[in-house]
């Protein structure tokens, strides 16, 4: 494959060596019929966040089973030592979600999961303290899915040496991944296995996404922009070796969704691309200050200038109904909340935590109930302007502004995702 050879230096000659590809057409192989059509539907769905890779704040007794010290997946498993952490990990794996919950997700509507996997559940490194075996249960979950008539993206959410220091990313602190050549390598590796193990599976897994919000905003601490754009070629090269027909997802490192127009673009030779955006209003004491009619304003403009007029299928690919940052350890364990003025130097404070750090959707103020419900119809408004959306996240262990399965059970969340109760907001 033509893109798994270019190397970084080569980068600027990408337009030409991609005009001769166009002038012979023999190179190009036509898509085979995709089991899920991106161009006419919607994706309406779900990511099934902290089941195969850990979170702390939607998991909170897992991380307290580990000691003070367990702040991600990686000093979890340290702690715990490999049997107490793979006993721990597989009982949760076997019961945090199953196959009721992928019927559940059908019957209101939605019609894709998205499902994170870290590197360690494939090939962890030397000396990784990380347990395997979400694999089998990734295998597992996509028999439930076909059962349940979901289709699946399965979306590598850590990569080694980490792509943006998060706590999702399996550790939390810097980001190594593109400062060593190995990291990339054993990524592409990793990606290579997933796409082998589930081609045979493309009436399921319809899209492979390449990387979890690798971290382009932070200069020379975070991932270098042009690394990253090489390796996204070099990611469309593994998936076409073994499966013409498999979606890439690429996301956009935290540039505007709207810079990525061009690139990997309808006249670049390649295909079955889509791009993937986050949006959320909680991480910023800006966004925090809003009220109910800024934030649906905040999320209707953000799809109609930045989601809407992308060149390529676009999905937002993680949102939220949350317009606090309460959720107990959401900024990290042992960080606290800017809505409270718990988060430390510079936060301000907007209110109080209670009840929303940790509790039941249905015990939220009947007010605050209403304006998630109308904060959640106006993002599906506004992300179904381009290919649709995929909340964050299905369930977790008591954060009520970010549990669809509790909010659709409440009212909160439409149900099924496509009833108004509050139509054309973003109009
Ligand atoms: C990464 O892979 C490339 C291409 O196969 C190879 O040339 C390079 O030596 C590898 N780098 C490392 C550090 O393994």
């Amino acid at each position: 494959m033509i893109f798994s050879k270019i190397q970084k230096p080569a980068l600027a000659a990408l337009a030409c060596l991609l005009a001769v590809a166009q002038a012979v057409p023999t190179t190009r192989v036509e898509p085979r019929s995709l089991s899920f059509d991106y161009n006419n539907y919607k994706v309406r769905g779900v990511n099934l966040g902290g089941w195969l890779v850990l979170e702390p704040w939607i998991t909170p007794s897992l991380f307290e089973r580990g000691g003070d010290t367990a702040v991600d997946e990686y000093t979890l498993t340290q702690c715990l030592g490999k049997d107490a952490a793979h006993s721990l990990l597989s009982q949760h794996w076997n019961s945090f979600i199953t196959a009721g919950d992928f019927q559940q997700i059908s019957a209101a509507g939605m019609n894709h999961v998205r499902i994170p996997v870290g590197y360690w559940a494939v090939s962890p490194q030397p000396g990784d303290p990380y347990v395997s075996g979400q694999l089998d249960i990734l295998d597992q979950a996509i028999d439930w899915a076909r059962a349940a008539n979901l289709k699946v993206i399965v979306d590598l959410h850590g990569a080694p040496g980490s792509q943006n220091g998060f706590d999702n990313s399996g550790r939390r602190g810097t980001i190594n991944w593109d400062k060593d050549r190995s990291h990339v390598n054993a990524t592409l590796d990793v990606l290579s296995s997933l796409i082998k193990r589930y081609a045979p599976h493309s009436d399921v897994v319809t899209a492979v996404e390449a990387l979890n919000e690798p971290m382009t905003v932070m200069g020379d601490s975070g991932v270098d922009l042009n690394n990253l754009k090489q390796f996204y070629y070099d990611t469309w090269g593994r998936v076409r070796e073994v499966n013409q027909d498999t979606v890439l997802t690429l996301h956009d490192g935290f540039q505007d969704i709207d810079s990525w127009n061009g690139f990997m673009g309808q006249n670049s030779g390649v295909w079955n691309v889509m791009m993937d955006t986050h949006h959320y209003e909680v991480f910023d004491n800006g966004l925090l200050a809003d009220n109910i009619d800024q934030h649906v304003q905040a999320a209707c403009t953000f799809g109609k200038n930045k989601v809407g007029p992308t060149d390529k299928w676009t999905i937002v690919g993680e949102w939220t109904g949350a317009m606090t940052d309460c959720a107990k350890y959401l900024n990290g364990r042992g960080v606290g909340a800017r809505w409270d003025g718990s988060y430390g130097q510079g936060s301000s404070t907007h209110g109080s935590c209670s009840g929303y750090a940790h509790g039941e959707v249905t015990a939220l103020p009947g007010s605050v109930r209403s304006d998630i419900r109308r904060f959640i119809e106006a993002q599906l408004d506004a992300y179904e302007s381009r290919s649709g959306w995929v909340y964050w996240t299905w369930t977790t262990e008591g954060a009520p502004e970010w549990d669809m399965k509790r909010q659709l059970a409440a009212n909160v969340f439409p149900n099924p995702v496509t009833a108004r109760q509050y139509p054309g907001q973003c109009n």
